[in-house]
């Protein structure tokens, strides 16, 4: 894998790994420094999930980043991210006409299905400035998927019908995550572009609180200006959850 990138100070690729994301985390690396999974065999998800990745037909990477942000906006990255990733995808795609969304927090939907994920870690979140470790999952050229994914997950390849070259999708978010890096200063825009792309309120969802068993229906009311869902419940009354609190139910 080549990727000539001048803001980058460091590639590292393996073949295999566990986690891009584990890696990562665990090695001193330097900020600026993306490190590359050709098959990754025990990817990691959000909310303690697995990622699940065919070997060499898709994109996990983590980007080491050192950003200064207060710690109760540390989220906003995350968002920050999910559009740099939705812009790089639509990007390369051949036209128009294929409905992708982005989906709160930080999924990218594709025909309403997931085909890209983003899970951002940190060693503390306490300090202003500190080590963030980016890491991203996106279905490219994937065919198959196991059962129990079929109806949730998808790729690139299965909705448009073409093959594309994982290096140029890496290169492409590379690029627009450091072109537009310095509106991590503005979390407020960050959400308000962020919006414009995900479902409009109205949309019906089932979700679940984090670690309880029951389902909930709600409707999406909205977004406050810092990234939290607000749901309409099935008594009327309007919630308001955080990342990390609630996990959608496809
Ligand atoms: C999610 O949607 O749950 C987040 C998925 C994040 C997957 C990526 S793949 C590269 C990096 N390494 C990991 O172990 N996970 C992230």
């Amino acid at each position: 894998m080549k990727i000539k990138d001048g803001n980058l100070k460091e590639v590292i690729y393996f073949e295999e790994l566990d986690s891009t994301n584990l890696y990562s985390r665990n090695n001193d690396l330097v900020s600026d420094t993306v490190v590359i999974a050709g098959n990754q065999t025990k990817g990691r998800g959000r909310l303690n999930h697995n990622w699940f990745s065919s070997p060499n037909k898709n994109l996990t990477f983590t980007l080491v980043k050192e950003i200064e942000i207060e710690p109760l906006k540390a989220h906003i990255i995350n968002f920050y991210t999910a559009i740099i990733v939705f812009s790089a995808i639509k990007n390369i795609m051949p036209d128009n006409n294929f409905k992708i969304l982005l989906k709160w927090p930080n999924d990218i939907i594709l025909n309403g299905k997931k085909v890209a994920g983003i899970l951002t870690e940190a060693h503390d979140i306490s300090s202003d400035r500190k080590k963030f470790f980016i890491g991203i999952g996106i279905n490219v050229n994937q065919k198959d998927f196991p059962e129990e994914l079929k109806e949730k997950a998808t790729s690139l390849l299965n909705e448009t019908d073409f093959f594309y070259e994982p290096d140029t999708i890496l290169k492409n978010i590379l690029d627009y995550f450091y072109q537009f890096f310095e509106l991590l200063r503005k979390p407020e825009e960050i959400i308000q572009i962020w919006r414009q792309f995900t479902y409009p309120a109205g949309k019906s969802v089932s979700f679940r609180v984090c670690e309880e068993k029951e389902i909930k229906r709600a409707v999406i009311y909205g977004y406050d200006n810092l990234g939290a869902i607000l749901l309409k419940n099935q008594t009327g009354d309007i919630e308001k959850h955080y990342s990390g609190e609630i996990s959608f139910i496809y």
